[in-house]
């Protein structure tokens, strides 16, 4: 396997490192092809990302991102938008599941459900006007792009509780109608069970009933949104790991950013990084790999080593070497 990896900016530089130690513990056949983009390479070179970089990470088979800082500049084009769309990584999946040995905000640990953010269109279309007293962005909804959304949250489904809430505001907005329409004949076309909510409502029985939901399938914004805001169950922003799939690429990226606030510190809690080692080594089909990672993972939290987000006192790089200790020690008897 080639896997482009790109560590970004701020805490991207100091939890890539982290995941990519984890990888290297396993010591499977994997070439790691490093990749310079971001905020940092456009102050250098005026360039957050080149035509070249984006052919290199086209010509591997899979990419580890960190994250990037995109700056308050009218001229800077967001890199990860870039990226997502060059590569035609429509799905963007993220799991919201407990972590052991720690309860989220929420105080909930009966969840298990994941969020399928349709990655390509929506507000994110890039479509812009932009005049000194009024500015317009275009929200894209497609027929296509609805379909190859619902059909991955309905296969996603049928491998676990067969259950999709499909989330929108079509009583607002008619694109929205079009994707519902879309997701409803797709779930039942597919046998898969299905309900609706809008977005508003949603925000407030997922944070009050997470156990309820299984799939939760949206458009990009409000899945954007929704998927931080599920991080509060999880027990934060650095916990949760996501990846963003297309016919012929994947990548896999915390959901988090570059954290500005706490970068250089050395405190970032890189489990996020390191779950989204679980979810390529679940994608590529090394299982029993990905596996052991998450209950490496769930054997540290468990004995209390956490980062500051979690109350603790270990850096990143101690959690970090910890997961490999515990990688090392092929630990068996961790909970899931
Ligand atoms: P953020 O996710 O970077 O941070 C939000 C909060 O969560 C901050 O308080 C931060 O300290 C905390 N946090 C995030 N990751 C953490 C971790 N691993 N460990 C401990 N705490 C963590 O969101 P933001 O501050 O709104 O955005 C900062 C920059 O990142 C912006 O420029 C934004 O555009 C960018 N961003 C990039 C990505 C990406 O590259 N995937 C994702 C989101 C935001
Ligand atoms: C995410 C991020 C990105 C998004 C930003 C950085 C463009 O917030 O991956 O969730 O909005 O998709
Ligand atoms: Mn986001």
């Amino acid at each position: 396997m080639k896997l482009a990896v790109v560590e970004g900016d701020g805490i991207g530089k100091e939890v890539i490192p982290e995941a990519v130690k984890v990888l290297d513990a396993l010591s499977l056949p994997i070439e790691k092809v490093p990749v310079e983009i971001g905020y940092g390479k456009w102050k250098k070179t005026g360039y957050a990302i080149t035509d070249e970089d984006i052919e290199t990470l086209k010509n591997c088979d899979c990419i580890l991102f960190g994250a990037v800082t995109t700056p308050p500049d009218p001229e800077y084009k967001s890199v990860l938008l870039t990226i997502r769309k060059e590569l035609d990584m429509y799905a963007n999946i993220r799991p919201v599941k407990p972590l052991a040995g720690i309860t989220g905000v929420t105080g909930k640990s009966d969840f298990n459900y994941v969020i399928v953010r349709e990655n390509t269109e929506g507000l994110y279309s890039g479509i812009e006007e932009i005049h000194d007293d009024v500015a317009y962005t275009t929200r894209v909804v497609s027929r296509k792009g609805s379909k190859r959304i619902a059909e991955y949250a309905c296969k996603l489904a049928k491998m676990r509780n067969n259950n999709v809430t499909i989330v929108h505001k079509s009583n607002v907005m008619k694109s929205d109608k079009l994707f519902l329409d879309v997701c409803q004949q797709t779930a039942e076309s597919g046998d898969v069970n299905y309900s609706d909510t809008l977005v508003d409502a949603m925000a407030y029985y997922l944070i009050t009933y997470p156990e309820k939901y299984d799939v939760v399938v949206t458009t990009n914004l409000f899945g954007d949104i929704l998927s931080d805001m599920s991080a509060a169950h999880i027990g934060s922003m650095g916990l949760m790991p996501s990846a963003n799939i297309g016919e012929e690429h994947a990548f896999f990226e915390p959901v988090h950013g570059s954290a500005p606030d706490i970068a250089g510190e050395k405190i970032a809690n890189p489990v996020a990084a390191i779950l989204s080692i679980k979810m390529l080594l679940q994608w590529y089909g090394y299982n029993n790999e990905a596996s052991l990672v998450e209950r490496s993972v769930n054997y540290t939290l468990n004995k209390g080593i956490k980062t500051p987000d979690l109350g603790g006192e270990y850096t990143t790089e101690e959690l970090g070497q910890a997961v490999i200790d515990s990688i090392n020690s092929q630990v068996e008897t961790v909970p899931e």
